[in-house]
């Protein structure tokens, strides 16, 4: 809108100056910029968003499990509980400050408090958990919250077992009792355990603001 209302003032300047008076070059700057705004659809904004979302998570995926695994083989199960705990900025790491990206992972089996879903990723969410539930796969989704000034990118979290299931299996058979006891002392509110292999854990959330997407095209 605010592009075709400069167009409009362009326009009048240009058409109600005569012919004999020029266009200064910062209006003339000022239009081509916008014109060059509106050349990115909406099409190629979200495809961005998909991009950059997709690596975003696969970068703070791989920057996690490596952090993980290192704090178990130097301290064990425990000691990698305090740092999980205390370390969120493996997710922050992978972002550039002046982007003004926020990168989350969300569950409504969520251990960290913090990690509820706001109402927007709980309505994503409960169309992955339905998704999964009926034995289908999701896929990554952008949706346009705030007016359509940040898009939201998600991509549903699988519990993969493994390594994980020390910390979020089955509390009777997986988790030993010092890790239990560890979990219970610093998240007295956790339900992030009983995961079984393939179960939905939860998802990623990335908030892009669109400005920092289109800069990117
Ligand atoms: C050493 C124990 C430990 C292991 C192993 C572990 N986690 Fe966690 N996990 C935690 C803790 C502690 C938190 C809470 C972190 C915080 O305070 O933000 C957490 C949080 C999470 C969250 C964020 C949502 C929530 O529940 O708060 C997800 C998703 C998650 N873990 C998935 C995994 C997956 C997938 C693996 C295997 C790759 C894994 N975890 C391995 C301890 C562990």
């Amino acid at each position: 809108m605010k592009n075709y209302l400069t167009l409009l003032i362009f326009s009048v300047l240009v058409f109600s100056c005569g012919p004999r008076e020029r266009v200064s070059k910062e209006v003339f700057d000022e239009v081509n910029k916008t014109m060059e705004v509106k050349r990115v659809t909406d099409a190629e904004i979200t495809q961005e968003a998909m991009i950059w979302g997709d690596s975003i998570t696969t970068l703070a995926q791989k920057n996690l499990i490596s952090n993980l695994q290192k704090a178990i083989e130097e301290g064990g199960l425990v000691y990698a509980i305090q740092f999980c705990n205390e370390n969120a900025s493996e997710l922050t790491d992978v972002l550039d400050p002046s982007e003004g990206v926020i990168i989350k992972r969300v569950s409504t089996k969520n251990r960290n408090p913090l990690n509820v879903p706001d109402e927007d990723e709980a309505q994503i969410l409960d169309a992955y958990a339905y998704n999964s539930e009926q034995g289908l796969e999701s896929e990554p989704n952008i949706q346009k919250i705030e007016n359509g000034e940040v898009l939201l990118y998600t991509k549903a979290i699988i519990f993969p077992g493994g390594l994980c299931q020390n910390c979020h299996g089955d509390p009777d058979s997986e988790l030993s009792p010092d890790v239990l006891n560890e979990i219970k002392n610093r998240y007295p509110q956790d339900q992030a355990f009983g995961f079984k292999t393939g179960d939905l854990r939860g998802m990623w959330s990335v908030k892009m603001p669109k400005k920092s997407i289109v800069n990117r095209l």
